[in-house]
């Protein structure tokens, strides 16, 4: 499973496509709202320091508007991916952008039939959203697995995204449910790199070496 930053912020981005681990970045309306930037020159800003995919959401909600929309986006920079909500006028505009040979990450998924309609036309990745079902009594990561089996079993090569991602158990579970990658807020990076018993150990070791360095 490979991992993508779910995020707008250009410091977080930096600082954990510094550590290497980096495959991607996802951005939504209300993440880039919350930056309060320019949406355009925050893509070309995101897509000079990470070379994998950034997505890059259309606002429009016609597929004759989304269409000229993503291509405007795509237009940015060779790695954008057109981000589409899974809607009627979505599915058309991610066909015409498939057809155009332009990614699309199919967004807002939240069951198994609109994951396979998304394949079907074409999409680059689904976005199943794990933490918003959770929220309200669903099984978010049951979602992954199911979309895992049934592109499996048709052959479909569309790649699944886990977003909406809260925890670190929602990123060690969608990697063993089949998610290809997961696209996490910078927190949870955090929270995945450490642990305390690596920190005490650490600093057991160091507290060691000082002792012994000079024997
Ligand atoms: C996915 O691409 C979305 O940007 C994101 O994961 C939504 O997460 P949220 O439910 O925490 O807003």
């Amino acid at each position: 499973m490979k991992f993508f930053i779910d995020t707008a912020n250009i410091e977080e981005i930096k600082e954990i496509n510094n550590l290497g681990v980096l495959s991607g970045v996802t951005t939504n309306p209300s993440l880039v709202a919350k930056e309060g930037v320019d949406f355009h020159e925050r893509l070309r800003e995101i897509t000079s320091i990470v070379k994998g995919s950034v997505s890059a959401e259309v606002v429009s909600t016609t597929a004759e508007e989304m269409i000229p929309e993503g291509k405007e986006l795509a237009a940015i920079a060779p790695n954008i991916t057109v981000k589409v909500p899974i809607t009627a006028e979505g599915l058309k505009a991610v066909h015409a952008f498939s057809e155009a040979g332009i990614k699309t990450n199919v967004t807002l998924i939240f069951s198994a039939n609109q994951a396979l309609l998304a394949a079907r036309a074409g999409a680059t990745y689904v976005s199943p959203f794990v933490g918003r079902l959770d929220d309200i009594g669903r099984d978010g990561i049951g979602l992954i697995a199911q979309i895992s089996k049934l592109f499996k079993l048709h052959d479909l090569d569309t790649q699944i995204i886990a977003a909406s991602v809260r925890h670190t158990i929602h990123l060690t579970q969608a990697a063993e449910n089949g998610a290809h990658i997961a696209t996490i807020p910078y927190k949870v990076f955090n929270q995945a790199l450490q642990h305390p018993l690596t920190d005490k150990g650490l600093s057991n070791f160091l507290a060691d070496w000082e002792k012994y360095k000079n024997h």
